[in-house]
């Protein structure tokens, strides 16, 4: 692990090495599930449109990726487009569809070399026919991957999913193939988008406010908090390092008692 860890390092340059020194790397969350908020106040800062942050927070994510896979985080969930996001003007939501049209065009062949595993998570028959068929080319070409997994939610709503699941079960009890006593946790996170992926460790909210906003609400029970004032695109891989090292000085009791 540590061998590997410090080959990436040097292959990746652009980690400020000091910033990885308080991190304990036998206690990095396995799965990190981040709200990338704050693009369109970072642009409003800079005096530009709203677009220009979403194309900023395009590359925080990229370096974001490389940071968490650098670490050994195993799976980066990220919430690019929600079920409301739709409600924002046109002209914004289709620049956001374009926007994730081409991040899996361009990041695709990096993000391969970097043995990332792309999956997603939400609605995606909503979702215009090409991304649609990027989305399936992305996991086609990646699926044999064992490094990071990135999990990106695009038209995804954490409550629109857990109806779904419902739906899902109801109708399978409906038709005779399970008994409503079959119901049970495991059940219902195989019909979840996530399933098979363990629940976030760690939630990451950028852009200083405190909600969870419809992201990933079932998986969520137990995973910890960490949220900062600063815009998503102006988040950097030294944030991300400090939301870790948070993270490590957490003591997670799951309902029971201190263990120290
Ligand atoms: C929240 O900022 C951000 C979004 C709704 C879009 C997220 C999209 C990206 C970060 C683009 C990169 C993602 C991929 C997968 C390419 P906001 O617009 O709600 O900002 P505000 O709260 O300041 O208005």
């Amino acid at each position: 692990m540590l061998k590997n860890f410090f080959a990436k390092r040097i292959k990746i340059k652009d980690i400020p090495l000091a910033a990885t020194d308080n991190i304990d790397l036998s206690n990095v969350p396995k799965h990190v599930a981040i709200i990338m908020d704050g693009n369109g106040r970072w642009a409003k800062q800079q005096g530009k449109i709203r677009t220009f942050g979403h194309s900023a927070g395009a590359q925080t994510l990229r370096s974001i990726v490389k940071i968490a896979d650098v670490v050994g985080v195993k799976i980066l969930s990220v919430y690019a487009f929600s079920t409301e996001n739709w409600k924002r003007p046109v002209t914004e939501v289709n620049f956001i569809m374009e926007l994730l049209s081409d991040y899996l065009t361009a990041e695709l062949d990096e993000l391969n070399e970097y043995n990332v595993k792309m999956r997603f998570m939400g609605d995606k028959d909503a979702l215009p026919p090409a991304i649609q068929k990027k989305m399936e080319h992305a996991i086609k070409i990646t699926a044999d991957n064992t490094g990071l997994i990135l999990n990106v939610a695009i038209n995804y709503g954490g409550q629109d999913e857990i109806l779904r699941a419902v739906r899902k079960i109801a109708s399978k009890v409906q038709q005779g193939e399970i008994k409503p006593e079959a119901i049970d946790k495991k059940l219902f996170e195989d019909n979840l988008y996530s399933r098979q992926l363990p629940p976030p460790d760690l939630l990451i909210r950028t852009g200083g406010d405190l909600r969870v906003s419809n992201f990933m609400l079932w998986q969520i029970a137990y995973a910890e908090i960490w949220t900062c004032q600063t815009y998503w695109p102006a988040f950097t891989q030294e944030n991300f390092l400090e939301a870790i090292a948070s993270y490590q000085q957490r003591d997670r009791r799951y309902g029971g008692l201190n263990k120290k």
